[in-house]
């Protein structure tokens, strides 16, 4: 609609032009109730004005009839709005099932991705066209604000959790990126571009970075290094619940309720074991606060993601040894060792 205007972002997403309707919407209805208010302001003043200098006024007592109309439609009104607005918000706040996903880390002050197969980038970062794409975010030390105006997206990055935003992605090419927290002396410079690129180009440049293999590479290693799997072996003679198959699914906790395995309690799990326990465990493991940076968690999230059957999205292709898709059943975790 205004694309080309310095005033007003592209509209790159499949989000965008829904997101700028219903903004349209609600500056035409403004504008529409501003000017009729001040117009009939402006027209009751002249047309009722005072003539003569000992005039009073008529005493007019309620009208139904007008009161009932001007309640029940704005009524309608703001139903609408706010009928419409949940149903964007439901959108930009539901990711699909499949999304190619890259993690986010703020810090002051810069933003980092990783892609899941290892390539990382500072203040820039290369997406697809046509793909809806995950990004998961934390912060490292106060809270930021991931904000790509021509994807009308927006979300805080929240250091101690993982927030998601999502979007696919509609033209190819650049876009400004911006933090929109204030977040400390140079908050301003904590700026950058979204490079939206053809499938194709996409995988070509993704595949030029993976330099230091991929991120769940790496998190094994550091599950490895860090001991992590002298407690969490694959059988289930470890003192640590079995890792295999876990993400995604739902757990007994010691002490009644149960919890989603999820980014955020993967993460709890290591800087705060003791926080919410699986049923059956002793809580002997200890924390990992200050020993594991957030990029090593990020590592190990993808790590215990990878050792797991979800359905792989394209990037993430876990190693041949994981079982298929339909013997993700908790009954194959004893006969794991064979596995990986
Ligand atoms: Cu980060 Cu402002």
């Amino acid at each position: 609609m205004w694309t080309g205007s310095p005033l007003f972002p592209e509209t790159a997403s499949t989000m965008a032009s829904r997101v700028d309707a219903l903004y349209f919407f609600l500056v035409a209805l403004s504008a529409f109730f501003s000017l009729l208010i001040a117009g009939l302001i402006v027209f009751y003043a002249i047309k009722f004005h005072r003539r003569e200098a000992d005039q009073v006024g008529a005493r007019i007592h309620g009208g139904l009839v007008l009161e009932i109309t001007w309640s029940v439609i704005p009524l309608f009104i703001v139903i609408g709005i706010f009928l419409w607005g949940a149903s964007v918000f439901f959108a930009m706040s539901r990711p699909p099932d499949e999304t190619h996903n890259i993690y986010v880390v703020g810090k002051q002050w810069m933003w980092k991705f990783q892609h899941l197969n290892g390539a990382r980038e500072i203040n820039e970062l290369h997406v697809p066209v046509g793909r809806a794409v995950k990004l998961i975010m934390t912060s490292e030390d106060v809270i930021h604000d991931l904000f790509v105006p021509a994807f009308r997206v927006k979300a805080d990055v929240l250091p101690g959790r993982y927030t998601h935003m999502w979007f696919e992605a509609t033209k190819a090419g650049e876009y400004h990126l911006f933090c929109a927290e204030y977040c400390g002396t140079k908050h301003s410079g904590m700026i950058g571009r979204v490079v939206a690129m053809e499938p194709s180009d996409f995988e070509t440049w993704l595949s030029s970075g993976q330099a230091e293999g991929s991120l769940a590479s790496a998190g094994g290693k550091l599950f490895a290094d860090l001991a992590c799997n002298t407690c969490h072996r694959p059988d289930i003679q470890g003192r640590g619940p079995v890792l295999q198959n876990l993400f995604g699914r739902t757990v007994p906790l010691e002490g009644g309720g149960s919890a989603i395995v999820d980014e955020a309690y993967i993460r709890e799990s290591i800087v705060d074991p003791q926080a919410r326990i699986t049923a059956g465990f002793q809580p002997t493991m200890p924390t990992y606060q200050g020993l594991v940076s957030e990029q090593g968690l990020l590592e190990l999230i993808e790590y215990v993601k990878s050792i797991g059957t979800q359905p792989a999205s394209p990037m993430m292709r876990p190693g041949a040894a994981a079982p298929g898709p339909g013997e993700s059943t908790p009954a194959r975790d004893g006969q794991a060792p064979g596995q990986r």
